[in-house]
Order: C-alpha cells, then structure tokens, then sequence
C-alpha cells in the first residue's frame, strides 16, 4: 500500500508532500515540488535532517548503534572479512565469488607501483606540507596519469570503472606511504608482490631499500581492520562531497581529491590525529583527565573531548566498539604499555558517566581508540588522517558509481536564505568614510 501523503498548511492553503520510505522503514518528506508550488524552500542548516540522496550502499541507525555495509553487519565483516573483499562488497554491492576476489585482489597488486613522474612530484613537496594536502594533491595528479579513465564523460568513465577502482585502491596507499618518507627525507622503496595490501603499506612505511622492515601480521591484521572499518559511513562531510563533485559530472579522480580535503578536518577525518594530540597534551600536563573533561563542557573554553560525539550516533559508535578491543590485543602482541590507553580508558569512564556528556548523547566514536592502535603500529599522528582516507576510498568509490550510474542524475545545487545587506549605490572612494 503507497505511503499516506505528508500535508503542509501554509497560509490557510494545504499542500500534498509524498512520503518516501527506504528499504529499513525510515520515512523522508519529499520536499522536492515545495517551491515551486509554494515558493518555500526548507531550512536546515549542516543538513541535519536533510535527505541529500537515495543510497544503497550503507545503513546507520544512529539510535541503535547499527552499522551495515550493504546489508551485512559492520561486526559481521570485520570478525570474517578482510578490507580487500569489502571494498569488493562496497563497490560492486554483492560479496565476490573465489575467482571475482582473485582478479580484484590481481588488479590491486598490478596496480601498486606509481609512475616515476609522481615519486618526483612527491620529492617537490616542502618537508612542512601535511601529508592530506600532498594526498590530496597527488591523487588528482595522477589521474592526468590515466587521462582515458577520467574523461568527465560519464557513460566513458563508469565503463572504465573497473580499472580506475583498482589504480586508486592501490595507489592511495602507496602515494601516501611515499608521502611520509619524502616529508622524512628517506629514500623510497618500491611495493613487494609477496606481500597483500597491508603488509605492503608497512613496507613501503617503514623498509629500508636494502632491509625489509619486519611485518608483524597481527599488526597487517590490526591495519586491514581499521581500513575496514573505516571503508564506508554514508552520507557524512567527505562522501557528500565527493558525491557533490561527482555530480557536476567530474571524474572518479577529481572527486576523491576533493574527498581528502574535506575528510582532512579535526571535526570529521582529522580527529584521530586531534585525539592522540590531546591524550599527549593530558599526559604531559599531568592531567588525570578530569581538567580536560572540566574544559570540554565550558563552552567558552573552546576545549572539545575529541573521539567523542557524532552527528549520527547517539549510542555507542559500534565500530569504536570493535577497534577497542583490537587496541588490547595490538598493544599484547607488540608487548607495549601505553600511558595514553589509561588516559583514554579514564576518559572515557569519566564521560560515560558524567550528566553532560549523558544528557546529549556523546560516546567514543572510532576515532576515540584507533589513534592508539595506529601509534603503537609506529605511524606518525600526521599520518593518522591519510589512514582513514585509504580506508575510506572504496566508499567514496561506490558513491561515485552510484552518482554516475543514476539514471536522472542532477547537479548538486543546496539553496540558501539570504541575509546579507539588500539593494545599495555604489559610494566612490572620496566619499567613503
Ligand atoms: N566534547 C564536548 N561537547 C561536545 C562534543 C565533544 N566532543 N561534541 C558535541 N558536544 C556538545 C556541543 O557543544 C553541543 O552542546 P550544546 O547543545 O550545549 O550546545 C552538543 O554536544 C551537540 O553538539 P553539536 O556540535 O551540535 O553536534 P554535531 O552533530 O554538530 O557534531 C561532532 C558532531 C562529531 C562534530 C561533534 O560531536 C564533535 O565535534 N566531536 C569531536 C570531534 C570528533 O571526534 N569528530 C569525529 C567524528 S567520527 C569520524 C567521522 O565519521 O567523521
């Protein structure tokens, strides 16, 4: 049976809005016909309430704390699955057969080299750029390196998709591996065809050019867990805009170059690097934590508990559910003591059960414990960030395609509500005050 209508009364008139209602039952006004019947637009200022597109890649139920990828729990996938076979999953929207995964994972290895154009565009940066600022960058480059696939002609660049996946799967992780030894001044090395995607970003991290650093695979596994974890999260700032970008028609590369930069702030990607900044903070002052948390709830302090609070989670975000208890075991394994997991686990407890932070509904979200994980791996916190972008790129991929591969796609284009200064004269400079 259709969905009964939504009515809006405006001015004493009724007008009829139809109900959408997506696949787990959530209801969406659809608003699309408001302003040209009424000449009303809707208001909602960060897109809080806004649906911005129908999507069948993720599912959130913020309330609940459920998070699935295509239909297939997030705790599912990371106790049996493997970031390679998710992207997969993401990508193509139905987990690969043995020989599907064989060819993905092939394409994947073929591509891991970069071109030597791009080591010497790398080697160009200053040692102070930020690694985000150099992924960012490089990534658009090297699509120039592949101009017939990202030609700006949808049709084109969606039959392409296959190949262009593979190179921007492989290749984000060793741009960014070869962005950290450019910004150290170390010499590069080159992928291994032995080793799978994790194991070969900690090579291409941490090798010498004639000593093969150990890869411990408790850590590729911890690695592999965070990419997976982090592969997809709907519609949040990053996705939305490389969904934005995508849907003036731009090509996969140019999109996820715009992904970076809007995954690069403390609010969104940035905070793992802002989380173990601020653990380190509270460990050298000396802090228990209870001064941060005073700090964290003076609004004019302008102090946050970074790793806490989401805008769609108002339980527990259930991939900081998963990472905690891998943060344990990686810390085990690597047989370390960090004082900063006590201060995060203090932290933490404190939160959970002050009336602050319990009456607006902000628990540790995944960027809470990962920091520590990615600190005891050995990665630099500049790095953190550029983590969680190589982990994010088969997402932001399947939200291209699904741009692409609408049939009536339009350019994305919000309105606004003006309140800026209404018709002046111009004043000549003489007679400016
Ligand atoms: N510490 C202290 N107070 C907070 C925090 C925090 N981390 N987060 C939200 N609040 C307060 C906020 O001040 C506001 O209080 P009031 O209602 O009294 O004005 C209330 O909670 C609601 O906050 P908001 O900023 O309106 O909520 P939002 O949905 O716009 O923001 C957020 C979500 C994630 C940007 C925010 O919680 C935050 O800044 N958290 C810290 C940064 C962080 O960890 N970001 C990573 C998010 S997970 C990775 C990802 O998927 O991007």
């Amino acid at each position: 049976m259709p969905e009964k209508p939504a009515i809006l009364k405006l001015d004493d008139k009724e007008f009829v809005l139809p109900v959408l209602v997506g696949s787990e039952g959530e209801r969406a006004v659809d608003v699309r016909t408001l302003r040209d019947t009424t000449g009303h637009i809707t208001f909602d200022d960060g897109y809080g309430n806004t649906g911005a597109c129908e999507s069948g890649v993720t599912f959130i139920d913020g309330e609940k704390g459920i998070l699935r990828y295509r239909g297939y729990s997030i705790e599912e996938l990371a106790e049996k699955s493997t970031f390679i076979e998710t992207a997969y999953l993401l990508i193509y929207g139905q987990l690969p057969s043995a020989a599907q995964l064989a060819a993905f994972k092939e394409r994947i290895l073929d591509n891991a080299q970069v071109h030597e154009g791009l080591r010497i565009a790398l080697s160009g940066f200053p040692s102070t750029a930020h690694p985000m600022a150099v992924l960012s960058a490089t990534l658009n480059t090297l699509g120039c390196y592949y101009p017939e696939l990202g030609t700006n002609e949808r049709a084109h660049d969606l039959a392409q998709l296959d190949e262009a996946a593979a190179v921007l799967i492989s290749k984000v992780r060793t741009l960014a591996a070869l962005a950290h030894r450019a910004k150290e001044g170390q010499p590069p090395v080159y992928p291994k065809p032995g080793l799978n995607y994790c194991g070969n970003f900690l090579h291409l991290m941490f090798s010498q050019p004639n000593a093969d650093s150990e890869i411990h695979p408790e850590v590729a596994k911890a690695l592999d867990l965070i990419l997976l974890l982090h592969a997809d999260h709907e519609q949040n700032c990053s996705t939305s805009t490389v969904r934005m970008v995508a849907s003036g028609g731009a090509n996969l590369f140019a999109s996820v170059s715009a992904g970076v930069c809007a995954l690069w702030g403390p609010l969104h990607g940035g905070a793992n690097q802002a989380v173990i900044e601020m653990l380190e903070e509270i460990h050298r002052s000396g802090d228990d934590g209870s001064r941060f948390i005073a700090a964290a709830k003076d609004k004019s302090s302008g102090v946050r508990l970074m790793g806490f609070g989401h805008r769609v989670y108002k339980n527990y975000d259930p991939r900081a559910k998963i990472i905690k208890a891998q943060c344990d075991k990686v810390l085990k394994v690597l047989g370390r003591k960090d004082p900063l997991l006590d201060i995060a686990m203090r932290l933490e407890d404190a939160a959970l059960n002050d009336p602050y932070f319990k009456q607006r509904n902000l628990y540790p979200n995944v960027d809470f414990y990962s920091g520590i994980i990615l600190k005891a791996i050995g990665i630099p916190s500049e790095m953190f960030t550029v983590i969680f972008a190589i982990g994010r790129m088969p997402g932001w991929i399947s939200h291209w395609k699904e741009i692409a591969e609408a049939p009536k796609q339009k350019i994305h284009r919000p309105r606004q509500v003006y309140v800026g200064e209404t018709l002046r004269s111009y004043v000549p400079i003489e007679k400016r005050g």
